[in-house]
């Protein structure tokens, strides 16, 4: 496993250090908003992390069945006309149990990979080297990066002249707004060599009604991995958050084409933050908008693809057309 040590970030706020030393810095800047704001990055501490995983399985979240859907029919496709001894990237190692169709169909097609997940988290890395051990006690070579997407791939770039298909799936792209994922892409495509290729996961446009019950399902796991964001800060920042005094909604914006996840304050009341100091003053029906999901439209992959500089070759949907695998090329 390669660690790559960088302080650098990335100009937006989807990947997070552990114990991220903006935390406090970034609250104080949330909670101080007309519109109060939690950046998403924080979902994902232990817990959030494991209730994020509940969410995958969840009859109502469509989102990573449709995608593992689309990779069962399609892998053989997908990597079809990669240059033999194509190298696998991926950017964030998660449980790697998507990955593996890709995985066996490149097994299949020469023998063998190298897989090479980037991921700013240790723990998250040692998951996805054991669930790749396991899964592939031989023909697998594991070779983890630790660090910043971009900075990782610049280094993987210059390492070897082996063609990659760099992968970015989940729809975690969504989670960025449309001019922060242009920028994240176009991160991605300068840190990308000519000859490679990204395969990127895309949640699509739908009805509200499926969209708003998949971020806000039955059992309240959602809502319990929203209102985890408060747990983490009564724990981190000593904030005396009354978990029953806020609800977790799902909402959906058509103009934007995304969904919200807000923490809406059921009652007027003073949340003390200790560690910072500051008391924050909701309203009744006061919310912390914590997070974008955004549902793309052909017309908006089309302006975010030409805009981060590349252009797309293939296009895979899932047999509901609810999810989608473009790969793009540098253009
Ligand atoms: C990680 N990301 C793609 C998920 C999503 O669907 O936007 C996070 C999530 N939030 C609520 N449920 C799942």
């Amino acid at each position: 496993m390669t660690r790559l040590i960088t302080g650098d970030r990335t100009d937006d706020d989807s990947i997070a250090r552990l114990d991220d030393p903006d935390l406090a810095k970034d609250v104080a800047a949330g909670l101080s908003a007309g519109q109060k704001t939690l950046p998403s990055k924080y979902f994902y501490d232990d817990e959030g992390s494991r209730l994020f995983e509940v969410i995958c399985g969840l009859p109502e979240y469509y989102l990573t069945r449709a995608e593992r859907a689309i990779l069962e029919r399609h892998a053989d496709d997908i990597v079809g006309d990669l240059e033999p001894d194509a190298r696998l990237v991926e950017l964030g190692a998660g449980s790697a149990t998507k990955t593996r169709l890709l995985i066996d169909a490149l097994v299949r097609r020469q023998g063998g990979v190298v897989y090479c997940p980037i991921d700013i988290s240790a723990q998250a890395m040692r998951v996805a080297e054991e669930n790749v051990k396991a899964a592939f006690p031989s023909g697998v070579v594991f070779k983890g990066v630790i660090g910043e997407y971009r900075d990782a791939l610049g280094r993987l770039s210059t390492m070897d002249q082996h063609q990659k298909l760099v992968l970015f799936l989940g729809s975690s792209i969504g989670n960025f707004t449309l001019a922060g994922a242009t920028r994240f892409l176009a991160a991605i495509h300068d840190g990308m060599g000519p000859r490679d290729r990204l395969l990127v996961g895309l949640d699509l446009a739908k009805s509200p009604e499926t969209l708003v019950r998949a971020y806000d399902d039955a059992q309240g796991v959602t809502a319990a991995f929203n209102k985890n964001l408060l747990v983490r800060l009564a724990r981190e920042l000593d904030a005396d958050f009354d978990l029953d005094a806020f609800r977790h909604e799902a909402r959906w914006d058509p103009v934007e084409s995304r969904i919200e996840m807000h923490l809406v304050s059921t009652r007027r009341q003073t949340v003390h933050i200790g560690r910072l100091g500051l008391d924050v003053e909701f309203e009744e029906g006061e919310s912390i908008h914590t997070e974008n999901s955004y549902k793309y439209t052909p017309g908006m992959v089309a302006r975010m693809v030409r805009e981060s500089g590349f252009r797309e070759e293939r296009m895979w949907t899932d047999p509901e057309g609810r999810f989608a695998l473009r790969l793009l090329a540098p253009a």
